[in-house]
């Protein structure tokens, strides 16, 4: 016999109804009602949305009910007028916003099936049908990526504007080239592109992800000082070659490693090594599971590394701080050769975010 009725702000109710909340979203992705309801500013009817947006008026009415005790819109008293919030217009006024989340909403959407699976994934320790196969893997990232430079821009900035003093001073003649490795959307390594008027990127990713940053509207006015490289890093004949690809200062390897097997973690930080100069640097953005140092962030950290497994992107999952850093001494064989640096800052350690800089000792 159940003793206890169950309260209304019961936790547990609430978190097993936690994906209305995903489904509510998405739906509001899909039909281009956040897109529709940012474009004016001014008060829309939501007769003139449903007409707009070939929706039952009546359906609608009741999506944008939820939407409003969320935030994200304000309905008039008889709910026959609508207007998004300052935290909608804020998160989604811009055409790269609506562009970059509309993107990321899509991913969400494709790795959604693979977490159904996720009893039978854990029964068998592995995914068993319904998470991607290999060859979807790039299409899939081609979501994934759009949305992650929406999310990592400012980080990025905030990551060069740190790595600066590790760097040759910038004048206009400096020329460093970067190596940036699983590069997806390029935004790493795009403020070293806007820093350094002489410098030159290496990407290197699936051609299909390839293919998108050539045609990134953020990434053109560098396209001369680009060189994209396809490769699969889990592929034994890598072929990414490092003799036909110039010495890098700096090295780029911003969420890759997770997506690994262990031996092509090894496999390609033995790349990255051979290719970053003596006295430059590999700079490793990871999110760490259990990394003690940060506050609880269980999105981008404790959610990435069940992800993994979920969708069968890795076997690892996420890496520990600890963990890493021996990956990266038994890689390079002697610690001796390399200084290890974590690099801090709030906008990082926020995102649950934590950066590695490992530079290569000069030797004679
Ligand atoms: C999580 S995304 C990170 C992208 C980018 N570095 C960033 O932080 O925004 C991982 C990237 O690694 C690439 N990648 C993953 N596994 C790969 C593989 N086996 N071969 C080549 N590229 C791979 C994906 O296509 C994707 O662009």
């Amino acid at each position: 016999m159940i003793e206890q009725t169950l309260s209304a702000n019961n936790p547990l109710l609430e978190d097993l109804w936690a994906f209305a909340k995903t489904e509510t979203l998405l739906a509001t992705f899909e039909l281009g009602l956040f897109a529709a309801i940012v474009q004016t500013k001014t008060p829309q009817t939501v007769q003139d949305l449903a007409n707009q947006l070939q929706v039952d008026p009546y359906g609608l009415k009741r999506l944008l009910s939820l939407l409003q005790t969320w935030g994200y819109v304000t309905l008039n008293s008889d709910r026959t007028t609508v207007f998004p919030t300052p935290q909608t217009i804020e998160l989604l006024g811009s055409a790269t916003q609506k562009a970059g989340w509309l993107a990321y909403a899509t991913y969400i959407r494709q790795v959604q099936a693979a977490w159904g699976g996720l009893t039978s994934t854990l029964q068998h320790g592995t995914p068993t049908g319904s998470a991607f196969s290999l060859s979807e893997a790039e299409a899939r990232f081609s979501h994934l990526n759009e949305g992650l430079r929406l999310l990592h821009e400012p980080l990025a900035t905030d990551l060069f504007s740190v790595l600066a003093s590790y760097l040759p001073a910038k004048t206009a003649e400096t020329s460093l080239h970067c190596v940036d490795v699983g590069a997806g959307s390029g935004v790493w390594s795009l403020p070293f592109l806007k820093a350094y008027p002489q410098g030159s990127v290496t990407f290197l990713d699936y051609p299909s992800v390839l293919a998108q940053a050539e045609n990134s509207t953020a990434l053109a006015p560098f396209k001369r000082r680009m060189r994209l490289i396809s490769c699969d890093f889990e592929s034994s004949s890598l072929e990414w070659q490092t003799e036909t690809i110039a010495p890098a200062q700096v090295v780029l390897i911003a969420n890759v490693l997770r997506e690994l097997s262990p031996e092509a973690q090894i496999n390609l930080l033995k790349k990255a090594w051979q290719q970053v100069e003596q006295g430059g640097i590999i700079v490793v953005v990871e999110a760490l599971a259990n990394d003690a140092s940060k506050p609880a962030t269980p999105l981008v950290s404790t959610v990435a590394d069940l992800h993994l497994l979920a969708t069968s992107f890795s076997s690892t999952g996420c890496l520990i701080k600890t963990s890493l850093v021996q990956l990266c001494e038994t890689t390079f064989e002697s610690s001796g050769r390399i200084d290890f640096q974590w690099l801090q800052s709030d906008l990082f350690t926020g995102q649950g975010l934590s950066v590695l800089m490992i530079k290569r000792k000069v030797f004679d």
